[in-house]
């Protein structure tokens, strides 16, 4: 396996999702891992990341010494670069021209790394690579043993290597797409410098994962929130494969769920698979518990509450239940553990079912906790989730619940819940929805004028979003068909009585944020 020792760069995670493409297993760990841990891991190859600091400063991080001395094939990126060659003697400035995108660099030695790859060739036959870059400081002085096999007129050290001991340096960031041969040196780093197999693979992974359940839980029973998003109903589905009975899932319907969705959840896991599942239907409580209450954040912390609660009471119920098992996915654990900045302020606190308290005195159970997003799904194809849950797009802890502006009402959750089963319908057919990463209708408790035959309405306001976003943080609004809008519009207005107006929402993220509260 490959070690990533993470710096902070916001493109780690980008790193080991590449290497694991190319169907081996690597790991993120902060940058300060200790020799004892290093040891242990016993990595086959070792990858700095990238970081926002600077080496030309005292006191910013550094790599742990020892991995120089382990015999390990080393790469390090960007920031990883630039300490690799400061530990071992080389030296590092602020550049002179920083590089922010775009760039080109060209081939000054032919190394084990980089050989044959290359985007084009110039008039001297020097290989050209087309890489993005994203540096204010640069190697000025290579450590001894080293020779330059990469530069441009802005970083003339774009790339070392010193062949013997397999110590490579980039510069430029080969984790992202926009270095088009990016993963074919990550693949040759791993696989033939690091002399790695291809073993990485869902199928393999899920039969380990089968049995690692087995013998974990014994003849325990284990219990889960399932809530239909797409972690918690990988994760039932692969427990439900390893130990059968033993899993009793706990889906409790708040009420503020998507239409059909209850009935979808339950067909999907009791009835086609077998899993027992203990369907709550809570709507009522949550909706008494959010009379009069118009606070974003109030209602979410509401809803979480109730959520709680009443998952409590029931998983009580399970006498024999040992273990709670939970959709914790791989960027959750690398984001707790990393040591990264948590974000200054909270715009919106996002609760998900792994804020459960302890006071169940359960074990915990965590199936999914090494697998990226793109993973989990094709884990949940492999285990014969049908591919429309598989390939939804996410859905909010507090559902309707912070999509319904100010307070939440039995008759505006049943009007949105129409409107946006039209849309999402919509998209569908048109194959849109596959085109955006979220998409769906809020509801706007502002009555408006309308004319719907000879006469007047004055009814309710739908608002739609579709974003297209890689990770959630930033996003554009989506550049849908004025004529797919049109008919989304038009269906909604004359399907769905009550509503006479529907609008379009243009705003990016930021400054506005994906949900409308
Ligand atoms: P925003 O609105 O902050 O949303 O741009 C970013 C992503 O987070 C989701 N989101 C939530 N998820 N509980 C959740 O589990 C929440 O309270 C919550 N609020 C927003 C949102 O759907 C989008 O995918």
């Amino acid at each position: 396996k490959i070690l990533i020792l993470d710096f902070g760069s916001q493109y780690t995670q980008l790193i080991a999702r590449r290497i694991r493409e190319t169907n081996v297993y690597c790991e993120v760990h902060p940058c300060d891992a200790s020799r004892r841990f290093i040891e242990e891991f016993a990595p086959i190859g070792i990858i700095l990341s990238g970081g926002p600091a600077s080496v030309a400063e005292d006191e910013t991080p550094r790599a742990p010494q020892i991995i120089f001395e382990l015999g390990i094939p080393t790469l390090g990126i960007c920031y990883g670069m630039q300490t690799m060659a400061a530990q071992l003697g080389g030296s590092v400035e602020n550049a002179k021209t920083r590089e922010f995108g775009y760039a080109e660099v060209a081939t000054k030695v032919q190394s084990s790394l980089l050989r044959d790859i290359h985007d084009r060739t110039d008039e001297k036959g020097e290989g050209i690579l087309d890489v993005w870059m994203s540096h204010g400081d640069t190697v000025n002085v290579l450590p001894p043993k080293f020779q330059v096999m990469l530069g441009n007129a802005a970083t003339p050290i774009a790339g070392m290597a010193d062949e013997e001991r397999k110590f490579y340096g980039i510069q430029f960031h080969p984790e992202v797409t926009h270095t088009l041969q990016g993963k074919a040196i990550l693949e040759r780093f791993v696989h033939e410098i690091c002399g790695a197999g291809y073993d990485w693979n869902m199928p393999d992974y899920m039969e380990e994962s089968i049995g690692r359940i087995r013998s974990e839980v014994g003849r325990d029973e284990v219990i889960l929130g399932l809530s239909g998003g797409v972690d918690s109903s990988v994760a039932a589905a692969l427990i439900h494969r390893a130990i059968g009975k033993q899993l009793t899932c706990v889906f409790v319907d708040n009420g503020l769920l998507r239409l059909g969705e209850a009935q979808q959840v339950m067909d999907t896991f009791s009835r086609n698979l077998g899993v027992k599942v203990i369907h709550i239907d809570a709507g009522k409580a949550f909706l008494d518990q959010l009379q009069g209450v118009a606070d974003p954040e109030t209602k979410r912390r509401i809803i979480g509450r109730e959520f709680i609660e009443i998952f409590q009471r029931e998983a009580a119920k399970i006498a024999n239940a040992r273990w709670l098992a939970q959709g914790t996915i791989y960027p959750d654990v690398i984001e707790s553990a990393g040591g990264k900045t948590k974000k200054a302020q909270t715009i919106k606190s996002h609760h998900n079912v792994g804020g459960l308290p302890d006071t169940l005195h359960l074990k915990l159970l965590e199936p999914l906790r090494e697998l990226f997003k793109d993973e989990v799904r094709e884990l949940g194809l492999a285990l014969g989730l049908p591919h429309d849950m598989v390939f939804r797009h996410p859905f909010p802890g507090p559902g309707l619940g912070v999509r319904i502006l100010g307070e939440v009402r039995h008759e505006y959750a049943e009007l949105l819940r129409r409107a946006d089963a039209i849309f999402t319908e919509e998209l569908r057919i048109s194959g849109w929805y596959e085109k955006t990463s979220q998409a769906f209708a809020v509801f706007l408790p502002v009555k408006s004028v309308g004319v719907m035959g000879d006469g007047r309405t004055y009814d309710y306001v739908v608002a739609l979003r579709a974003v297209h976003t890689e990770d959630f943080m930033t996003a554009h609004w989506a550049e849908l068909p004025y004529t797919l809008l049109a008919k989304i519009s038009n269906r909604i207005v004359n399907e769905v009585r009550g509503i006479n107006r529907v609008v379009y929402d243009i705003s990016g993220k930021p400054p506005a944020t994906i949900e409308w509260e």
